[in-house]
């Protein structure tokens, strides 16, 4: 028998009015800036089209200061957006991490939020295994929990174009926001489109100040309660060594950074952020390039000279007062592809027409696939497009709001644990440097400066970089009995010297350690088996019970990490039986997706159970902190 279908009941939930406007907020968990970016486009744009409506650009973490809040706030918005990262293994950026456990957390919740209406953008990579996990997770309980969705979460793939999937998805926004900002009487043109403006900086010229001034914005940090990556604390290189051998031809770095005294710390597993700069010869080009002298004293600000804030809102945070020079090394990615944005304002600064209609061409709808090609898979850094449009030459204002983005943070895993360097923070990085398509030698930029840095056993005149610490929860288990199995082949393995530097000083300390296995593996024994002295003598002291070594390029067959892992299947599901962790780290696209299936394989097998059955339990190590994962 068939029940008679209920009758659909389609409630349009009151938009609260705030003085008379309609109040909408626009929230942004980011990481690099580009979420922030699209939020503050959209709100823009918005604010161009709905006068009767107010848009709010907010920080998921300024947010709420407590979960109770997060919940009391949120219950009376009406209309609300959400552009969210997703980083590493699947999880959120920074800003966003608080607000998603609370709400992930609470799905029992119920349905609370029925007078919310919402859409959600997500920014992530297609290439990972956990593709827009965040954003996907928070709009269904969002579901869950009564809200009404406006439009299909938008799956923004950084890997392709995330610009263009961006902009589709936006306009599928704009007839909803129609329907619920435009009263009927509003005959105000809704066809005209919007054409972003070209984002500008107030600059101002200073006299010139000497380089020790300049440094005082970093230095003033020392001291400071807490470090983040605002406020990064200045440290020296202490200590640089090369970890491959002469027979190698490629480098990894082993770097000490000196926290003594600065009141930075740090816990085995956390991550360490990195401000570096960029090479001399790249911040030459650049300068060459935009035909400017390098020792100008110049500051930005988003506000007008009377202290009223530029139109729009969608300026990055300025940087402290400096050089031209200083600003690009320390402040422009100069080496990453440019965003159509950037082309466009590039365009607006050709004074070559054919110049700007080729830009604008590129950053257009009809030269979507030659964007793909000649800009994004040729991998044409921002020096390598301006170089080829040599009359666009943007004031600086416009090269540090719109053209260049900010040079990121870099994030290592910390190989060291403060049991044994409470001192030094221990980073093990292995050197980018790669011939891309259009024959153009890619050197990254804070692998490149790590192995150049001089360290202070050299010289006084020591490197130095700013940085902060980055709790993460690859932990190792509070009772040292449990056994662990980790696997970490290349720079992959550097939590894991941070982990046997703890076990090590545990035991030291009457500790009783459970049984524990490394899997390591590289390229050849002879030429990148990185620490090798080290990790024997962890052996040999028994912080580590077993070490399983795979030699990708020795013999005639790639041996692997999770090849050896099949070899002591029998010992993993032993020592997972007993209640063990399961911890792997390293490069996520490849590595960490294998292990992942051999992890299955060997759960399936040695616990004879059906593939559906095997997959669970995985979970279950998954969900209960048992399998933790460090991937990039
Ligand atoms: P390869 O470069 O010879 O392919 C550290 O980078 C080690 O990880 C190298 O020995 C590398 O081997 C190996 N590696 C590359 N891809 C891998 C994968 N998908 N799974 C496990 N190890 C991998």
């Amino acid at each position: 028998s068939i029940e008679p279908p209920k009758p659909l009941i389609v409630e349009v939930p009151e938009v609260e009015v705030d003085d008379g406007k309609k109040k909408v907020t626009i929230f942004f968990g980011t990481q690099t800036g580009t979420a922030e970016g699209f939020a503050k486009a959209l709100a823009e744009e918005a604010k161009a089209r709905y006068e009767k409506a107010t848009f709010k650009v907010v920080d998921l973490d300024d947010y709420a200061a407590d979960d109770e809040e997060y919940a009391e706030k949120l219950k009376k918005e009406s209309i609300a957006f959400f552009f969210l990262a997703t980083y590493g293994d699947g999880e959120p950026t920074d800003n966003a991490a608080r607000f998603y456990k609370w709400f992930t957390e609470g799905k029992e919740r119920g349905e609370w939020l029925q007078n919310l209406q919402y859409a959600v953008f997500g920014l992530g990579n297609r290439q990972y295994e956990h593709f827009n996990k965040v954003a996907k997770e928070v709009d269904d309980i969002l579901i869950q929990q009564g809200a009404k969705r406006l439009v299909p979460v938008g799956l923004g793939d950084d890997d392709q174009c995330i610009e263009d999937d961006f902009t589709a998805w936006r306009e599928l926004v704009w007839p909803e926001l129609d329907q619920l900002l435009r009263d009927e009487d509003d005959t105000t043109t809704v066809s005209t489109p919007y054409t972003a403006a070209v984002l500008e900086y107030r600059v101002v010229f200073h006299d010139p100040i000497d380089a020790a001034q300049e440094d005082s914005s970093w230095s003033k940090a020392n001291g400071h309660a807490v470090y983040d990556a605002q406020h990064p604390c200045r440290a020296n290189v202490a200590v640089r060594k090369e970890l491959h051998t002469s027979a190698s031809d490629r480098s990894c770095t082993h770097l000490e950074f000196d926290i003594l005294g600065t009141g930075l710390s740090y816990e085995t597993g956390d991550h360490v952020g990195v401000y570096c700069e960029n090479l001399t010869e790249t911040v030459e080009e650049a300068l060459n390039i935009l035909g400017l002298s390098p020792d100008t004293y110049f500051s930005i600000h988003t506000d007008k000279k009377d202290g009223t804030p530029l139109s729009g809102s969608s300026l990055p945070p300025p940087f402290p007062p400096c050089t031209i020079r200083t600003a690009l090394a320390r402040y422009a990615d100069l080496l990453s592809s440019p965003k159509k944005s950037a082309l466009m304002a590039l365009a607006a600064h050709a004074s070559n027409p054919n110049e700007a209609d080729r830009l604008r061409y590129l950053a257009s709808p009809a030269g979507k696939d030659e964007y793909a090609q000649w800009v994004i898979s040729s991998q044409r850094s921002l020096l390598e497009v301006m170089a080829e449009f040599p009359s666009a030459k943007p004031p600086l204002g416009v090269f540090f709001a719109g053209v260049a983005p900010r040079l990121q943070p870099r994030y290592y895993s910390i190989s060291s644990s403060p049991r044994m360097a409470p001192s030094r923070i221990h980073v093990t990085c292995a050197l980018v440097y790669e011939k891309t398509p259009t024959g153009r030698i890619h050197k990254g930029v804070c692998s490149t400066w790590m192995k150049n840095s001089v360290p202070f056993e050299k010289s006084l005149e020591c490197s130095w970089a700013p940085i902060f610490v980055r709790q993460s929860n690859f932990k190792l288990p509070a009772v040292t009995k449990v056994p662990i199995i980790m696997i970490g082949p290349g720079t992959g393995l550097a939590p894991f010297r941070g982990f046997l530097q703890e076990r090590l000083a545990l035991k030291e300390s009457g500790a009783e350690l459970g049984p524990s296995i490394l899997f390591f593996g590289c390229r050849n024994r002879r030429m990148d088996y990185i620490y090798e002295d080290e990790l024997n003598s962890f052996v040999e002291t028994g912080a580590v019970s077993e070490l399983v070594v795979a030699f990708s390029r020795e013999g005639p067959n790639k041996e692997y990490v999770q090849h050896k892992m099949m070899e002591k299947a029998s010992d993993i599901w032993d020592m997972l039986s007993q209640g063990g962790y399961i911890y792997v780290c390293g490069d996520a696209k490849g590595m960490a997706k294998d292990v992942h299936r051999t992890l299955h394989t060997i759960v399936q097998e040695q616990g004879s159970l059906d593939s559906s059955r095997a997959e669970s339990m995985v979970k279950n190590l998954q969900m209960s902190g048992r399998y933790l994962r460090d991937v990039w």
